[in-house]
């Protein structure tokens, strides 16, 4: 084992890594929940997820530099959780990241600094992969490392170049691997062979966006986003076999194997694995459900269910049969709470969701052995593949216990035919997850087997029969709700849009005999819609069948609103510039939004021009020609397409023919002249390079102007003109308002000449001069050097500097010297900047009279006793 390395605790490993960066400039922040903001992503699933929008340069970040340790989770290698030493559902990630700051050769030489010196790994136990073709990594680990060439490892794109998923920010890649067996020599090094190295530390070159058809752009900043899986760097130091054996997780599968009544270090290879899968996902369970997710059959309740119950199927294989998941998540929530302490904080709703779950679970499990015992009554040769796997499938009979029962009475189990039934289902996972991006897309996979999934009729139809396949309560899969109840319903047709592409989903009703549930909201859950809603009368089972009824106005404004944002963007193009495209755009009842890429603001002539062309082409009346065509066949049309989106096969096409033709699925009017008006309500910049336009078009004109027309009106009255007086009305005001604040000024002056006039008095003299420092309240410039001319005058030959606070954090200064004084050396420009840089400030001006600014009135005293002493030294 290493001779340098010390062994650290996993925590301490997390503070370690964590304090390097801090002390490189980075700004640590919490770990983000695992529910991503991202809502292509079901999951976090790297320490980067969080900060996607800042490499995409669609948010700005107030730093440049940031350090995390954070929660992950991925699913898409389960099957190996607990069968290798590495793989797991949760894992905690430390990463530095650098949002176009440093690049490259930092992230190098810092990566290797923290590896070497804060962990002590030895250099000749570190091997390193660069991206095949990127020769300045390579050198750098070369040249400015030093590490030698036969440990640095050019690499294809598979391993080092790095994405968070089929589209969005990425790059090439460099990973540090740690080497068990150097004895084993530099020659035929293969970094894939798991039994001599571990890969320890990815550092991502984050530098493109890719699009849907797999171009890549530069991103407008060159970004660092790296990852250390804590779990790797802890077996590496702690000398353990594999990371399960780590502080991080070995508690857990300590409390399990006592409850299960066995010992870790005495179990055969079976019960070792099965702890290892309860240590693992026990830790995803405890961090999911402290995220607020709940079990259930769609998205991540779904990841949450499916977890839950493997560990409740492990238990059994270990020989624990009564409920046993709260009592390990105790163990789980003491690990992390000092890093996570909102485990801790919601420990009550992690048991019970536990509890609740497992109990259900093992009803399951009793119905399957239900099942079991019809298929054994049958008397079969065989148990069937397809029976086997239904059982492990369905009610969560590990394959094991299926042929422990079978056996008993004297049967065998299929084996090939489960396994092929297996393979099959595997096959289909791997499809869906054609990525580590755990999607929103694959995790319903499993509701797909059981139920259909939606067809949309509404482009045509506004009302349809339908049939409710699922029915929701709480997130939870439910038989009925009564009147009064809030649920969530999955039809196997309908005529609401789910929202997507920026328009929001459709409202409206569902009705059947004496039922009314209304419907306030659609979205879509993979192929699913699922409709949110508020049953107002009798009550709604799963399986009824219901009419669905959208409501039609709010229909005719959202498709208004829709066509005009694709005039929008034409006009955009014709008038503004070409090369404009659109960021982001949200559609709904009563306004549309456009966000686009553009260097600068509009004018206003610009802004009045698009708005006008817009409004010509919906008096032309075209007519919408919407077909479903091949991607390539719409990209060969001219259709614009969004970049960076994801577009399947076959895309629709809302063509206006001469006017405007995008890729689009949302709702379109059939003739622009059903629009009817366009109205440009603002123009404003979002990011850097982003500009957003905020407009109304049809029914949503009509509102926009009446909320106008009431301000007019009530201006009119207020001020008792026509409104188109106001304006004239508003200036008058104004310049009245500006006339009382320049007598006030005066007055002000005034006052403060009459004060000055008692300071006379306090004049000091200084050698053959007088001088007068000293503070007047709160008067502003003007009246400030009033005062100190009209001083100087009566003292003649002297000195005089004047002090004031005009605004709670503003100081003036002014110095006003005889032509004497200038004679023995002293300038009043000089003087008083020096002066004003004690209150923050400066300034300057002629020998014989200056003024000066300053924003610390706290230090007012200090600079005028400071002025005094440099008069007296200078005069004296
Ligand atoms: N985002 C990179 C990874 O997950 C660091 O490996």
């Amino acid at each position: 084992m290493p001779p340098t390395a010390q062994s650290l605790t996993g925590s301490q490993i997390r503070q370690k890594f964590l304090d390097f960066f801090a002390e490189r400039g980075h700004k640590v922040l919490p770990s983000a929940s695992l529910v991503p903001e991202d809502p292509t992503v079901l999951l976090t699933i790297a320490g980067m997820l969080p900060f996607k929008p800042i490499f995409l340069g669609q948010r700005t970040s107030e730093f440049r530099r940031a350090t995390t340790s954070q929660k992950c989770v991925r699913t898409n290698d389960i099957e190996n959780v607990g069968r290798t030493a590495r793989h797991h559902t949760f894992f905690e990630m430390l990463g530095n990241f650098s949002f176009g700051d440093y690049f490259k050769e930092q992230a190098i030489a810092w990566g290797w600094e923290l590896s070497t010196q804060v962990f002590g790994l030895p250099p000749e136990r570190l091997v390193v992969s660069v991206f095949r073709e990127d020769d300045e990594a390579y050198s750098i680990w070369r040249d400015r490392i030093g590490v030698p060439e036969t440990r640095i490892k050019r690499m294809g794109e598979e391993d080092n170049f790095w994405a968070s998923g089929p589209t969005g920010p990425c790059g090439p890649c460099s990973e540090i691997y740690y080497d068990f067996h150097p004895e084993r020599g530099d020659q035929n090094i293969d970094l894939e062979d798991g039994s001599r190295f571990i890969e320890f530390y990815n550092l991502v070159f984050m530098q493109y966006n890719r699009d849907a058809t797999g171009n890549l752009t530069p991103l407008q900043n060159k970004n660092i986003d790296t990852g250390m899986g804590l779990e790797r760097m802890a077996q590496i130091l702690q000398r353990v076999p594999n990371n399960y054996e780590t502080d991080l997780i070995f508690p857990i599968i300590k409390t399990a194997a006592d409850i299960a009544g066995t010992d870790y270090a005495q179990s055969g290879e079976q019960t070792k694995i099965s702890l290892k899968v309860i240590g693992d996902h026990i830790r995803a369970v405890v961090h999911m459900i402290a995220d607020d997710i709940r079990a259930s059959n769609i998205g991540r309740g779904y990841v949450l269910r499916r977890l839950i119950r493997r560990v409740v199927r492990h238990g059994r294989l270990i020989g624990i049969s009564g409920l046993f998941t709260a009592q390990v998540a105790e163990t789980a929530i003491a690990l992390a709470e000092s890093a996570y302490p909102n485990v801790r904080n919601q420990e009550a709703a992690i048991k019970a969701e536990l509890e609740r779950e497992e109990t259900r679970f093992l009803k399951t499990l009793e119905r399957g052995e239900k099942l079991l015992a019809e298929i054994l009554a049958k008397k079969p040769e065989q148990i069937s593949g397809v029976d086997a796997f239904t059982l492990y499938d369905t009610y969560g009979f590990p394959l094991e216990l299926t042929q422990e029962i079978a056996a008993e009475g004297g049967l065998t189990v299929d084996v090939a035919g489960f396994d092929a039934e297996m393979k099959k289902q595997v096959e289909r996972a791997k499809e869906a997850h054609e990525t580590i991006d755990l999607t929103v897309q694959g995790s319903l996979d499993k509701l797909a087997e059981h139920i259909h999934s939606t067809e949309f009729v509404g482009y045509s139809e506004l009302s349809a029969g339908a049939r409710v396949e699922v029915l929701l309560l709480d997130g939870q899969p439910a038989e009925e709700a009564e009147a009064g109840t809030e649920i969530r319903a999955v039809l196997d047709r309908t005529p609401f849009y789910a929202e997507s592409g920026g328009q929001i989903g459709d409202r409206g009703y569902l009705s059947g005999d004496n039922l009314l549930v209304r419907i306030e909201d659609v979205k879509k859950e993979s192929d699913f819609f699922v409709h949110f809603g508020r049953v107002e009368r009798g009550v709604l089972r799963a399986g009824d069948t219901v009419t669905a009824v959208t409501d039609q106005s709010c229909r005719r404004r959202v498709q208004a609103n829709h066509t005009a944002t694709h005039l929008l963007q034409a006009a955009l193009k014709k008038i503004v510039s070409d090369s404009i495209s659109q960021a982001g755009s949200l559609v709904a009842f009563d306004r549309l939004r456009f966000d686009f890429n553009c260097p600068r603001p509009l004018t206003a002539l610009e802004l009045e021009q698009v708005e006008e062309q817009v409004n010509s082409w919906i008096a032309e009346g075209a007519s919408a020609q919407i077909a479903e065509m091949p991607l390539a066949e719409a990209k060969a049309k001219g259709a614009i397409a969004m970049f960076g989106e994801k577009y399947a096969d076959v895309v629709r096409v809302v063509d206006y023919p001469g006017v405007s033709m995008e890729l689009c699925g949302g709702t379109h009017v059939g003739n622009t002249a059903e629009i009817g008006a366009f109205k440009i309500i603002s123009e404003t910049g979002v990011a850097s390079g982003v500009r957003r336009i905020e407009a109304v078009a049809g029914p949503s004109v009509l509102d926009y102007l009446n909320v106008r027309d009431k301000v007019v009106r009530e201006l009119s009255d207020r001020f008792k003109v026509k409104p188109e007086e106001i304006p004239d009305r508003i200036a008058g005001l104004q310049a009245e308002l500006k006339a009382a604040q320049k007598q006030l000024e005066a007055v002000k002056a005034e006052l403060a000449v009459a004060k000055s006039d008692q300071l006379l008095a306090t004049a000091e003299p200084v050698g053959d001069f007088k001088i007068i420092v000293a503070q007047l309240e709160d008067v502003g410039a003007e009246a400030l050097k009033t005062a100190a001319e009209r001083l100087l005058q009566k003292l003649g030959s002297g000195a005089v500097v004047l002090g004031s606070v005009p605004e709670p954090e503003k100081v003036n200064f002014i110095a006003c010297f005889s032509p004497d004084v200038n004679k023995k050396g002293l300038q009043a420009g000089k003087f008083i900047g020096g002066i004003a840089k004690i209150c923050g400030g400066g300034g300057g001006g002629r020998p014989n009279m200056a003024q000066a600014g300053g924003r610390d009135p706290s230090k007012l005293k200090d600079a005028l006793e400071s002025a005094r002493t440099q008069l007296v030294e200078g005069l004296g």
